[in-house]
């Protein structure tokens, strides 16, 4: 991540890169940004040279005197603007800046900031943009950090760089988290992790181990660790109190198997490759918890994580084990891979048991889920209209892509077991909307809403503003749902 992020209303004369966002059919904004006239014109003569228009994603690099490098970035028509392109256009600069190992940038928004998003977006693609992951090459000397940014604008707009930086904290951290591999990051460390994360945030934590959670009746859950005898399983919560009490208490769920093999159901060897993410949902609930703890809404928060590795040791679930959870309702686990349901379900009890007034799962718990929505994009299930509402207006803001899916009451019968009340696979059509299904069951009437992220939280290449692996998915959106 970046070091620093400051505004500023003129370009200071140490900047060695200067980055310009422009949009289409406002070249002659460059006029007007006291660049002098020699660079001006430099510039003109380079945009009929590259035939640069400014359309979106287009960019012209030039060095009109020594020592400053200029980087002009087409951001395409005003209107057709969306919060993602000015994540790129931030990315874009520090990539650019790490590239010619630049210090000092400095970066000017066509004719001025228009609104406080515009500064947050950008910033946090400035930050976003330099995150990298890694600590495990062991030749690599380079410095995490090293730039320094000044964004052109007026006045100091301290809240909306410091909503930039809180976000692109809590994205950071839970990208690494992803990042790290299950032999690393296992249920215990995530515990100590989010301890420390807590306690550096002045949050309060409580981590309970296998006795602890045992005598919290959460059997499921622990039906799914059961195969792991090396790597004990850990429930995390974390809590975020206002300083004026609210009426408003929710409770952020995250799947946190920081493993599946798929248990004795064990997956193929290429489908298990990334499955060190499949704590996505945790690192988004935990990561959001670091932002919501530095901006601090109005409203309690909770974040649960069952933490837990989904190993194929000897004392492992075997298929057709029937298991009581939490809730008391049965289940056949039919199929030891569908795991993150099992832990939900533990997970969503014990947070509807603390009386929360809302509760929103994030699991990364379908492979369903991305045939049906593709690699980008989140499912959301609700049986709150209010809920539902927020988040996918939350989602807008943030650009991170969701898309409502039902929960249709024919599927249900698919989950009904002939000998315990539910079992934990559905039929062959509709994996994501039975998952979502057999989850409700576990929430009562408590207004719940579930995103599954399987697609999203991991990504198979580098993109605008993220490299390949964790994406921080999901952090955003939570973020902006609660404080706004
Ligand atoms: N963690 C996986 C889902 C997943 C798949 C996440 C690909 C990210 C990328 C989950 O635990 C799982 O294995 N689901 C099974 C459910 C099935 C057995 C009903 C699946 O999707 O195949
Ligand atoms: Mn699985
Ligand atoms: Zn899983």
């Amino acid at each position: 991540m970046i070091k620093k992020c400051t505004t500023s209303p003129s370009v200071p004369a140490k900047a060695e890169l200067l980055v310009i966002g422009l949009f289409q059919g406002e070249l002659d904004v460059m006029g007007s940004l006291e660049l002098g006239q020699e660079t001006v014109s430099w510039f003109s003569d380079e945009c009929e040279r590259c035939d640069f228009k400014a359309e979106k994603k287009q960019k012209l690099e030039f060095s009109p005197i020594s020592g400053l490098k200029i980087l002009v970035v087409g951001l395409g028509q005003r209107d057709d603007m969306e919060p993602e392109d000015r994540l790129a256009l931030g990315a874009m600069a520090t990539r650019t800046a790490r590239e010619h190992k630049m210090k000092q940038g400095c970066l000017i928004f066509a004719d001025g900031f228009p609104d406080h998003e515009s500064l947050t977006d950008v910033s946090c693609g400035l930050y976003l943009g330099d995150y990298r992951f890694e600590r495990y090459q062991t030749q690599n000397t380079a410095p995490e950090s090293f730039q320094t940014w000044t964004l052109q604008h007026d006045n100091k707009a301290s809240a909306s760089l410091k909503k930039a930086k809180a976000l692109s904290e809590g994205i950071c951290r839970a990208r690494d988290w992803v990042n790290e591999p299950g032999n690393r990051l296992t249920p215990v460390v995530l515990g100590q992790q989010a301890q420390e994360m807590a306690e550096e945030k002045g949050l309060k934590i409580k981590v309970l181990g296998p006795k602890e959670i045992a005598k919290a009746r959460m059997k499921l859950f622990l039906s799914v660790s059961d195969g792991s005898t090396a790597n004990p399983p850990a429930l995390i919560h974390v809590e975020y109190k206002p300083k004026k009490k609210s009426t408003r208490k929710v409770f952020l769920v995250g799947k946190g198997v920081t493993f599946d093999s798929g248990g004795l159901s064990l997956k193929p060897p290429k489908s298990m490759m990334t499955m060190k993410c499949d704590m996505g949902g945790a690192a988004a609930v935990l990561g959001a918890m670091s932002a919501i703890a530095d901006l601090k809404p109005d409203v309690e928060v909770h974040a649960v994580v069952a933490a837990t590795e989904n190993m194929a040791d000897g004392s492992a679930t075997r298929p057709g084990d029937v298991v009581e959870s939490r809730s008391g309702k049965t289940v056949e686990i039919l199929n030891t891979d569908a795991e993150g349901r099992l832990t939900l379900a533990d997970a969503l009890s014990y947070s509807v048991d603390q009386k929360a007034t809302e509760v929103i799962d994030l699991a990364t718990l379908t492979g369903a889920c991305m045939v049906a929505l593709g690699p980008h994009m989140a499912a959301l299930y609700s049986d709150d209209d209010e809920l539902q509402h927020g988040l996918l207006e939350a989602a807008s803001k943030s650009s991170e892509e969701i898309w409502p899916m039902p929960l249709s009451k024919k599927l249900k019968a698919s989950i009904k077991s002939p000998i315990a009340d539910l079992k934990n696979i559905g039929g062959p059509h509709g994996g994501s909307i039975t998952a979502a299904l057999f989850l409700q069951e576990f929430v009562g009437e408590t207004p719940w809403a579930h995103l599954d992220i399987a697609g999203p939280a991991f990504s198979e290449s580098d993109s605008a503003y993220g490299i390949k692996g964790g994406s921080g998915y999901g952090v955003r959106t939570l973020v902006e749902y609660l404080c706004s």
